[in-house]
């Protein structure tokens, strides 16, 4: 059977219109301003309006992607939205998006990888179009943070917003050529021990409620250090390819210091680094397609360059890839 590549052809975000700066932030939290930008690197986190959904942003968000990627909606075969934050418990959200951008029926899903959910969603895609059976597919990041963050916690509440990030991938036939656009290589992985150092404490069968944030953050950081450093380098490594190789690296957007901890590690000048936490903070499943998304709006990436992205989330789960622009 001959293979098929991805090639990204659209892509858009949206950050809801409601701004709260850090000396916007409950006094009740005693934090600052300085605490947070120095600890995170973070200025400022979007929050839904009242009434608004994780599909309202997911639909937003894919549907600037759909724009930009030429196609109509009708031709997109698959729907896959990474969400941990869904407007309801099923069905999926992914369908909800297909619906209201009149998609025609077809696969639509939601995958749960918290932080991860971006490259685990891109993988399956991925997957999905390097088999032949879906041409045009659409994976969106979503989240809606604010709705799992307890405003008596300042260790977690002051590090995470809300988003969405989309991206278009369609099928082309794969000449072999690392030169060629689009996807080179998608790995994800897991590590389900981790459960305790960051998950949510609530659920359908276990506590019938919605649950909020718990975590370990200095244990979460050297993980997300080490996994997000380590996929870059076995996506690389697979391909025969090398850091020095990398034109822009597009990491999980949760804190500037793990950022700098990342390049450290894989000796990477952070001048080609897109770092764009300062705006939104964490957004969970949407950081890298938004980040990706900002970076695309301000004319950063040229046709041919090399992008990287690796993220880690609750679970842990991580994932990594590495794309060809253009
Ligand atoms: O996508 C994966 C999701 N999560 C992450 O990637 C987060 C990974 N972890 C981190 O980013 C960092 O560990 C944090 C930003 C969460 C915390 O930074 P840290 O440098 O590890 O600080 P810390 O937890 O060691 O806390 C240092 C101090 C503590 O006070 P004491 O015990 O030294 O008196 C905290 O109570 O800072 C205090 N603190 C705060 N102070 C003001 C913790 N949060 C705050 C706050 N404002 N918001």
């Amino acid at each position: 059977m001959e293979l098929k590549k991805s090639r990204l052809i659209g892509i858009g975000h949206y950050l809801p219109s409601n701004i709260i700066a850090n000396h916007d932030l409950p006094a009740s939290l005693n934090t600052s301003d300085e605490w947070i930008f120095q600890r995170t690197g973070i200025k400022q986190r979007h929050f839904v309006a009242d009434g608004e959904k994780c599909s309202d942003m997911a639909i937003a968000a894919a549907r600037a992607a759909i724009k930009t990627a030429g196609v109509a909606a009708n031709d997109i075969g698959m729907v896959v939205v990474a969400t941990s934050t869904p407007d309801d418990t099923y069905p999926a959200t992914a369908g909800l998006v297909q619906a209201a951008l009149g998609i025609a029926p077809g696969p639509f899903f939601d995958v749960q990888a918290v932080c991860a959910g971006f490259t685990y969603g891109l993988f399956l895609a991925n997957q999905s179009i390097m088999l032949g059976a879906v041409k045009n597919i659409l994976v969106i990041g979503a989240d809606v943070n604010s709705k799992i963050i307890d405003p008596t916690d300042r260790g977690t509440y002051v590090l995470f917003g809300d988003g969405a990030g989309a991206v278009v991938l369609q099928a082309e036939k794969d000449s072999g050529d690392k030169k060629q656009y689009g996807i080179i290589n998608c790995k994800i992985d897991g590590d389900g021990r981790q459960r305790d150092k960051l998950f949510v404490d609530g659920g359908v069968s276990s506590t019938g409620t919605v649950g909020t944030v718990k975590m370990k953050g200095q244990e979460v950081f050297r993980f997300a250090v080490d996994k997000m450093s380590k996929i870059v380098e076995q996506c690389l490594a697979d391909v025969d390819m090398a850091v020095a190789d990398i034109d822009w690296y597009i990491p999980h957007q949760a804190n500037s210091r793990i950022m700098d901890a990342v390049c450290d590690r894989l000796k990477m000048d952070r001048a080609r680094v897109v770092s764009t936490v300062h705006e939104h903070a964490n957004i969970s499943a949407a950081t890298i397609p938004v980040a990706m998304s900002m970076a695309h709006d301000e004319k950063k990436f040229k046709p041919g360059q090399l992008l990287a992205m690796s993220a880690l989330g609750g679970g842990f789960a991580w994932g990594g890839a590495l794309l060809r622009w253009g």
